[in-house]
This record gives C-alpha cells, structure tokens and sequence, in this order.
C-alpha cells in the first residue's frame, strides 16, 4: 500500500500525529492508498512555512518573469506526466479516463496561462493634479489558504496554486480528503521546478481537523474555498475573526435552458451534457432543464432514451462515458435524493443505483420530469447524474423560473433567435452563461457566481487580481514645506 506523507517546507513529511487516513477507489470500493492525516499542528508547520518564504524567504520579490518560468516548467511536467496523472485522477475520483485527460491538459493550461500572465500585470499612474504623481502598485495579498473540492481534484488544485504564484503569495493548499493523490504527485516537482521550500504546502486531512485551522488561523491572509454552501458559510464566519480575504466558489442549480427554435438534436446532446458529465457532479451542473412546452415532450422522451444508453463502466475503460460516483457518503447522499425525487415528480430514465457492477458507485443516469420549481430536487444542489425537467410556457416564464433559486452560479439558453438569447443572456443572474452550449470553460475567461454560489472569480486576469492587493504611492513635488503648522 503505498503511502502518500504531506508536503511541507519542501519535504514530505508525516503528519505530527503519525496517522494516516485511507483513500479509495470508488469503483472497486478498495483502499488504494494512505495519506497523511494533517491537524492544526500541521497547518501550524505549513502556515511557518509559507510566512517564511513569504516575509523573508524572497518569493515575492523574485522577478514576475522568474515565477513565470517556474508555473511553465509545472506546466510541461504536467504534460510529460499526463498519462500517469490521468489514471491516477481516474482511480482515484472515479471519473472516466477521457475526461481525467481533458482535466490533466486543463491543469496543464492553467499553469501556462499564468505563467504568461506573470509579468504583465502593471499597475497605474493615477491623474491626480500636478504637485504630485499618484500611483497604484499590485502587491501579493501573502500566504493564501486554499481549500479544495473532490471533484476536479488536480485541475482544482491548479486554479488556486497558479493564480497565487504568478502574484508572489506563497499558499497553504488542502485537497479534498477524498482525492489527494494527483495533487501530492504534483508536489513531487515543485522543487525541480524551482519553487523554494515553503511557498507551497500541501496539508493533507479533513475539513473540521485540517480545514478549519488553515481558515483560523492568524498567519494567514487569504482563504481561497471551492465547495459546498454549508462550508463555505462556515469559512465565512470564521474568517471574519481575522478579516482575511475571502473568496468563495460554492454550489449551483444551473438552468440548462431550451426554446422550441432550438437545434432539436443538438439540444438533447447539451442537455445530457450538461447534468451527466462527470457523473454530474460539477458546480455549474446543468440539474434543472427547462423546456419549451411545445417540445417538452418529445424532448423527455429524447433525452430518457438516450440516458438509457449511456454507458456505464469501470473508469478506466476508454469507452466509459459515466464512472461511478467519488465516495460512499456522495453515493448514499444522491440516492437519497433519488427517493425524494420520486415522491416530488415523475421519473423517465434511471432512478436508483446501478447495480450490475456488483461493486461500486454507481448510480444511473436520472431524469425526473414534471418537476415543479420549488421541488426539493429542483432547489438542492444534488452533485449527481440526476436531471429535474421543468416546462415553460413563454420567455418571460423561462427568466422567473430560471432565477427563481438561491444559487447564481451557471445558465445556458439554447436557442436560433440570436435577440431572444441575448435577452436572456442579459436577464439570467448568474456569473456564466453559455448560449448553445453548456460547460465548456475557458482558462482566458472569468469563472464564478453570483448570489449564494459565492463571489470572487476565477480565471484569466480576474484570477489572479484576487491574489493581489492595491498599494496607493503618493509622490509629492512641491520642494516648498506644507506651511499648515
Ligand atoms: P465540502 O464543502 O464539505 O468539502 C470541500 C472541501 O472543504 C474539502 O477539502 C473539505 O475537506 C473542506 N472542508 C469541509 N469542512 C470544512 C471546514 N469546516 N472548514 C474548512 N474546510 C472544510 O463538500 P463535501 O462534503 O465533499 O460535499 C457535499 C456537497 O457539497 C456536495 O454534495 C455538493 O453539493 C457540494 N460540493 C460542491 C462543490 C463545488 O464545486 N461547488 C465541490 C464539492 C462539493
Ligand atoms: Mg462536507
């Protein structure tokens, strides 16, 4: 059994407590691997760490153009290593392997964007009067604190390091306790890649014990969250003690929207797309489908058919398009939903585990129709394959039901009438919208929610101006003394 210490200070080390914690393979339901079973003791030891490299170590004052190079080097090992990491990501998450290879090259890309990214961010000169000249500086924010998710377990990962190094903050990361195997293998490069010791540290462990210390703690400036809304509440309050920065990337209940002028086939296709990739268990998962009354029957019995053949399988079969779901407690979690489902609507594929495994996750593709919008299964993030059909009647109704949900994080309008869309596109809030199309995401644009799906973006140049602070510099010309006094 291989075991998996934390890394720290630019070493691997056991956690202080020298317990390790099981990992598995949810397709097996077997323990893959031990990794190290981080406490506060630990995020102590990385917090020193990152502070270290931060405040004396001179991570921030190498070159923007030095850190660059180093995010690219991470980048081609990513890219080198993609086969091994994609397995691994496989195994580990449950996802099927062509999607664990698109997430690896996404990882890859995100370190080369901000490795490009580095050395062009400027600040201003501000147009004050003439005595003076006024200038706004960028700054690294510090030592962020990055709490990570399950579901895109490396690509995660990458969406916080890369942003935070480009800038010159050093980073305390905390993979999920479910998926920190690709991350830990990352580390295995850091230094190779030419990160000085201390500027990231991977604290492994979970949420109440590992978590939570990294978000108290005083040595911190920033916390940097993707997952649940309970969570990230939480993270909220506690941050407040301290007034760090906070940025949050929480859960969705995405319309996935269709008019009847829309492309029919291509609509059915976005529409599983949109709920079933990575076995649904993505943040901007397109769970509530909204169809035009005059299609919305033949578009359930499109879709049901088509659900039914999607074809369930061990992960690492490259034909797999649906693995089984990450852990035991998200199984029970979306089969529980299955049951609440079936008292709120109507069911047209699926509906319960799949069983013809004999082990394993899985549970088959779902699609509820008939659902009314302020259903449970309509209002709650589920985080699986399961679909809640909504119809509508008119546009007007489409922006009611759409927006009518705590959640703002995704939306996607399918239609050929490019004002109708547009009208939509402007009337949705929510932080992405796709038009014909859902999920395609893109390193070079913003990624993020409105409402109760968080604030703060991610991505692009957005992305890293959330790892920065903005120093003002007054410089004054007058030679002549104020003359107040
Ligand atoms: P979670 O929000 O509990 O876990 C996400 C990360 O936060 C993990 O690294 C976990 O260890 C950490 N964490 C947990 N409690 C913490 C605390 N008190 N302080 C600091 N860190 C803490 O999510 P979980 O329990 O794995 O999944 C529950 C539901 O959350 C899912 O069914 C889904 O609805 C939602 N979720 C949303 C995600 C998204 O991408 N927006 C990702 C994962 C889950
Ligand atoms: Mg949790």
């Amino acid at each position: 059994m291989k075991r998996y210490p934390m890394y720290v200070n630019g070493e691997f080390v056991a956690s202080e407590s020298g317990k390790w914690f099981p990992v598995y393979d949810p397709s097996t339901e077997e323990v893959i691997a031990e990794v190290a079973d981080g406490n506060a003791a630990d995020v102590d030891r990385g917090v020193a760490a990152a502070r270290a490299a931060f405040d004396t170590g001179g991570w921030p004052q190498t070159t923007a153009v030095e850190r660059g190079r180093v995010l690219l080097r991470l980048a081609e090992k990513i890219r080198q290593n993609t086969a091994a990491l994609a397995e691994l990501e496989c195994r580990n998450s449950g996802k099927p392997i062509v999607e664990a290879e698109f997430d690896i090259a996404d990882a890859a890309a995100c370190f080369e964007y901000y490795g490009g990214l580095a050395n062009k961010i400027m600040g201003h000169v501000n147009p004050v009067p003439d005595n003076a000249i006024s200038l706004s500086m960028k700054e690294p924010v510090g030592v962020a604190g990055q709490i990570i998710p399950w579901n895109y377990p490396l690509l995660m990962a990458a969406w916080k390091l890369a942003p935070a190094l480009a800038a010159g903050c050093c980073c305390v990361l905390k993979p999920a306790e479910q998926t920190p195997l690709t991350v830990l293998t990352l580390a295995e490069w850091l230094a190779e890649a030419g990160v000085p010791p201390g500027v990231v540290n991977i604290i492994t462990g979970f949420g109440e014990t590992a978590g939570a210390p990294i978000v108290a703690h005083p040595g911190v400036d920033k916390v940097a969250f993707t997952g649940s809304v309970e969570v990230g509440k939480r993270i909220m309050r506690s941050a407040s003690d301290t007034l760090k920065r906070v940025t949050l990337e929480l859960g969705g209940k995405s319309p996935n929207i269709f008019f009847a002028d829309a492309d029919f086939e291509a609509a059915v296709d976005g529409a599983l797309f949109g709920v079933f990739i990575n076995q649904g268990e993505v943040c901007s998962a397109g769970s509530r489908i909204l169809v035009e009354r005059s299609i919305y029957k033949k578009m359930v019995e499109a879709m049901s058919e088509k659900a039914k053949k999607i074809r369930l399988g061990p992960p690492l079969e490259r034909a797999t398009k649906m693995g089984p779901l990450v852990s035991k407690e998200q199984c029970e979690r979306v089969i529980a939903y299955l049951e609440v489902g079936k008292r709120e609507a109507k069911v047209a594929a699926g509906g319960g585990r799949a069983k013809q495994f004999g082990r394993g996750y899985y549970v088959e593709p779902t699609i509820f129709y008939d659902v009314d919008n302020g259903a449970r299964i309509a209002r709650e993030e589920i985080f699986g394959p399961v679909a809640a059909v909504i119809p509508f009647d008119n546009e007007a109704q489409a922006i009611r039901v759409a927006n009518d949900t705590p959640y703002g994080l995704a939306a996607a309008v399918w239609s050929r009438d490019i004002f109708k869309a547009f009208r939509m596109v402007k009337a949705l809030r929510v932080g992405v919208v796709w038009v014909n199309h859902m999920q395609p995401t893109f390193v070079e644009a913003p990624w993020g929610g409105y409402k109760q799906s968080g604030f703060g973006r991610e991505l692009g140049p957005w992305g890293i101006e959330e790892y920065l602070e903005t120093k003002q510099v007054h410089i004054n010309l007058n030679e002549q003394p104020m003359g107040w006094y």
